[in-house]
């Protein structure tokens, strides 16, 4: 491709809030849309492209704004429209892009599609929904499960029949398969583009569609006691089904009666059948979410493997991504450690392709212990010891070391973490071999370099925990070398090199000169130009 060629969302770097947490600016506790405005110089300073945020929609916030029962709505919680479009202006005017998600896999139970749809099995919604009789047995008519706890199916009293949610029960499952459901959400789509939003994070989009005759999935063979419920099957049939690339498509070509829009869609799916997103010649999601380094174990040759894995199995011009963190995992800082987390960082914004950054982890933040009393989210509450809380991963944004950490002046809706006077972006901003630093310093090199920001991906030979790797524009190169263990390591990668440091883990090594052979420090993490 020519430089010239790539867009936005190739070039730059996103970042997801999730708004309940971003920045409270009217005391209730919860973050809000007038919140993330009074932080956008802060979004832009840091070197940002692209801002994605969570469901803001008005919800009976069932699974916090996963259950949507207006699409093109706000949720007072948040503010009101006109909020949201100054949020939108403001955005643009720093030369920033939003990024909103969609949610169409399933509604609110409070929706009024859903609300006609139970009406009467004559309604004509009845079918935007997956209604069907009851099994033989006058039980559930499969064996689907609901990936927050047991069946996935629910029984309607009145009419008799019942209802598949993948999710929670009051997330019913709306049915892709009937025409003018796709119309209503495709419009839903053009509302939103049309008033200028740069594209959608699509919720669960493998889900989308389930198989048409219902056959009951699978035993996994893998699942042990102790595991959440939904484990107990292979969901075979209740997703991942070929026809979801029609609608993939469809959305597609909605993104792109737009100039310049981004698809991208959340897809928890092995790198073989992930790729299968991008669509026949990629005319389906522009960015299917690659969880990767969400999933592996820090292994410097595992991780290596599956980067290699995954560039090979890329369709030609499928452009890559890479997810560090979200608001359903546990955060980056507590799954590899805080030295660790530095390298993590390191990866995420030297790889190829685009990096996604989830609020907070810039700063280093770490998943913080709910006491059970104060536990909010459902995926815990609906199968307490095995449903994991994804609380940790949630807590209030660390501003500064005054009352909790200046998120709120009221109750914060989730406990922040003790540290946060230690740990914030008022102290991190200038402080030298801080997290934040270290992602400024990142954001800004990667977006002056081309090498960094569309150049090639050429593996380098390395043993002993070190994860190696040489990106290329043209005549530039950088050599990026970490130490993904705790001791210290030699690196010889068997050709002759000469480079400085641009930006390290360890500050005291920036501006180093090194060739060939080097000892690595425990934990080091280099950003090398090569000459
Ligand atoms: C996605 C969201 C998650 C939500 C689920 C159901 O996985 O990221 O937070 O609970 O979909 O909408
Ligand atoms: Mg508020």
């Amino acid at each position: 491709m020519n430089y010239k060629e790539y867009l936005w969302w190739h070039k730059g770097v996103v970042y997801q809030i999730y708004p309940r947490s971003f920045k409270d600016s009217d005391g209730d506790g919860v973050g809000d849309l007038r919140g993330i405005i009074e932080k956008l110089d802060y979004l832009k300073d840091l070197g940002v492209d692209a801002v994605w945020i969570s469901p803001i929609y008005p919800s009976p916030m069932a699974d916090f704004g996963y259950d949507v029962s207006d699409y093109t709505g706000i949720h007072p919680l948040f503010g009101e429209m006109k909020d949201f479009d100054e949020l939108l202006t403001e955005v643009h005017q720093r030369g920033m892009k939003l990024i909103l998600d969609l949610v169409p896999n399933h509604s609110s139970n409070k929706h009024p599609w859903f609300l006609e749809s139970k009406s009467s099995k004559n309604n004509h919604k009845r079918d935007w929904y997956i209604w069907k009789d009851p099994g033989k047995d006058g039980g559930p008519p499969n064996n689907w499960l609901s990936v927050f706890g047991g069946s996935g199916w629910e029984y309607d009293e009145k009419t008799e029949q019942y209802y598949y949610h993948a999710f929670l029960k009051e997330q019913p499952d709306l049915n892709w398969r009937n025409p003018d459901l796709q119309q209503a959400m495709l419009a839903i789509m053009r509302y939103w583009l049309k008033k200028g939003v740069d594209g959608f994070r699509v919720d669960v989009m493998w889900h989308m569609i389930k198989d048409e005759q219902l056959r009951d999935d699978p035993p996994n063979p893998e699942y042990k006691k102790g595991m959440n419920s939904y484990s107990k099957l292979l969901p075979a049939y209740s997703t991942d089904q070929d026809e979801v690339h029609d609608i993939v498509h469809k959305m597609r070509k909605v993104i792109d009666e737009y100039d310049e829009r981004l698809l991208i869609g959340e897809i928890y799916l092995p790198i073989s059948k992930l790729v299968s997103y991008y669509g026949e010649d990629n005319q389906g999601a522009h960015l299917p979410f690659n969880f990767q380094l969400l999933q592996l174990p820090w292994n410097a040759a595992r991780i290596k493997a599956t980067i290699d894995e995954y560039e090979g199995a890329l369709p030609e011009n499928g452009w890559p991504n890479w997810v560090l963190g979200n608001h359903d995992n546990s955060r980056i800082a507590s799954r590899v450690g805080k030295d660790q987390a530095k390298n993590a960082a390191i990866l995420l914004l030297t790889l190829r392709g685009t990096p996604t950054i989830y609020y907070g982890d810039e700063l280093g933040m770490q998943d913080v212990d709910i006491p059970k009393e104060k536990i909010q989210d459902p995926q815990a509450l609906n199968e307490p010891g095995v449903g994991r809380s994804r609380d940790p991963e949630r807590t209030p944004m660390q501003w500064d070391a005054t009352k909790n950490a200046g998120f709120t002046k009221g109750d914060p809706w989730l406990p922040l973490m003790v540290n946060y006077k230690e740990i914030n972006v008022k102290k991190q901003w200038d402080q030298p071999g801080s997290m934040l630093q270290l992602h400024r310093k990142l954001l800004k090199i990667r977006a002056q370099e081309p090498a960094l920001h569309v150049g090639n991906y050429l593996p380098v030979l390395s043993q002993d925990g070190i994860l190696s790797y040489i990106r290329k524009y043209e005549e530039q190169q950088f050599l990026i070398v970490l130490n993904l263990t705790d001791s210290e390591v030699n690196f010889a990668p068997g050709f002759k090199w000469t480079g400085t440091v641009k930006v390290s883990s360890h500050e005291e090594f920036e501006g180093k000169e090194m060739n060939d052979k080097i000892n690595l420090p425990a934990n080091l993490g280099l950003v090398i130009k090569l000459e």
